[in-house]
């Protein structure tokens, strides 16, 4: 593998430039374990942008990132149905991978990643940024105390804007796209897979008439607990905050909430607007939970360590947004599939 041959800091590339591949640029710059060597967008413009304000190597495509053979590990941040065969290439390159969520959105896909991940003598680490949140880190830990007793029932919410929707472009659904987030973060809080789910879907769509502005589903966790989650990128654009989300859990001895609406910032005047802080660099360093993510992605290269976030845990995580997916469909109550065993072949 190329992977860190220079123990002192990771050579990464950035593939795919949109909204989160610039944030996963600007991070990796700040960061002193990363040396950003490269980026490739098949947008000439978006591409050399990047390129001469950051001073590094531009390529239309993975294959000729891949073939200069300089990059020790990469953040894939393309569209969702790109990512299987990208994910492919880049662990076959021997290549250290951060694969942006949802790692993929088939089912078969997610058994034979997860398999060719475990397989694999690199790092692949998801990109599950509620897994770096301390707030979700502090939820987790209260579960894992016993504080709540036996969880009962929960609530789980996470609104965009409707621009979020207009730059998905009908590529993928809301449940994939935010659900997934509180999905992940639902079962690893709880130690608990989903087992069932029931859903609705509005009739109203984005702009493209693909996907519903929002899913709204119930979910059963292994032990009996009911949880709602309701996901939808359908908020006006006026609205005072990019994201209104929600956790909510009630057990017989407590209950937990986390709200991701105001932060605490209010600016007043000329509109009202809530401000999200928490991803904004602060004296040149980047912060918050996905330059922390980020930052334990490229330790995890550096030592050989394994991710705090895994493989089979996102592919488990896409199957109950299948089971919801196929909810909607048929108006069934629809098991959650297994993720294939370890080694079991794909
Ligand atoms: N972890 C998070 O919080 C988070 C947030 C937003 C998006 N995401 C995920 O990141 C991924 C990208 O989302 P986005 O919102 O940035 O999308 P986007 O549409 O803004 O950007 C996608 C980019 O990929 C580029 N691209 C398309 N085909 C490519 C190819 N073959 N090779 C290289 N680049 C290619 C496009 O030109 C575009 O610049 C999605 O999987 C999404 O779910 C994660």
């Amino acid at each position: 593998m190329n992977a860190n041959p220079d123990r002192s800091h990771v050579k990464v590339a950035v593939v795919g430039l949109g909204a989160i591949g610039q944030e996963h640029v600007d991070i990796y710059r700040a960061a002193p374990e990363a040396e950003l060597v490269a980026v490739v967008d098949p947008r000439a413009d978006v591409r050399e942008e990047v390129a001469t304000r950051t001073g590094v190597a531009a390529y239309a495509t993975l294959a000729d990132l891949l073939a200069e053979g300089a990059a020790d590990a990469i953040s894939l941040c393309t569209p969702d149905h790109l990512h299987f065969e990208d994910a492919t290439s880049i662990i076959a390159a021997g290549v250290h991978l951060l694969l942006e969520k949802p790692i993929t959105t088939d089912p078969a896909e997610a058994d034979a990643l997860t398999q060719i991940a475990e397989a694999s003598d690199v790092v692949v680490m998801p990109g599950h940024t509620l897994r770096f949140e301390p707030r979700y880190a502090a939820a987790r830990q209260a579960v894992a105390d016993g504080r709540l007793g036996q969880v009962q029932h929960g609530y789980l919410r996470r609104d965009n804007k409707v621009s979020v929707a207009d730059r998905a472009a009908g590529r993928t659904s809301v449940a994939f796209f935010l659900g997934i987030h509180d999905i992940d973060a639902l079962q690893w809080i709880t130690d608990q897979q989903v087992t069932e789910v029931q859903a609705l879907a509005t009739g109203a769509t984005e702009r493209t008439g693909q996907q519903a502005m929002a899913v709204l589903g119930t979910l059963r966790l292994a032990d009996g607990a009911v949880v709602q989650i309701e996901s939808a990128w359908n908020l006006p654009e006026d609205y005072p905050t990019d994201l209104d989300a929600a956790f909510r859990l009630v057990g017989n001895e407590a209950a937990l909430s986390v709200h991701s609406f105001d932060a605490g910032m209010h600016v007043a005047g000329g509109g009202f607007t809530l401000p999200m802080t928490a991803g904004a660099s602060l004296y040149g360093a980047a912060q918050g939970p996905l330059a922390l993510e980020l930052g334990t992605f490229l330790r995890c290269c550096l030592d050989d360590a394994v991710p705090p976030v895994t493989m089979r845990q996102a592919a488990s995580a896409v199957k109950v947004v299948i089971a919801l997916e196929e909810a909607v469909a048929s108006g069934l109550t629809v098991a959650v599939a297994p993720v294939a065993a370890a080694g079991a072949g794909a």
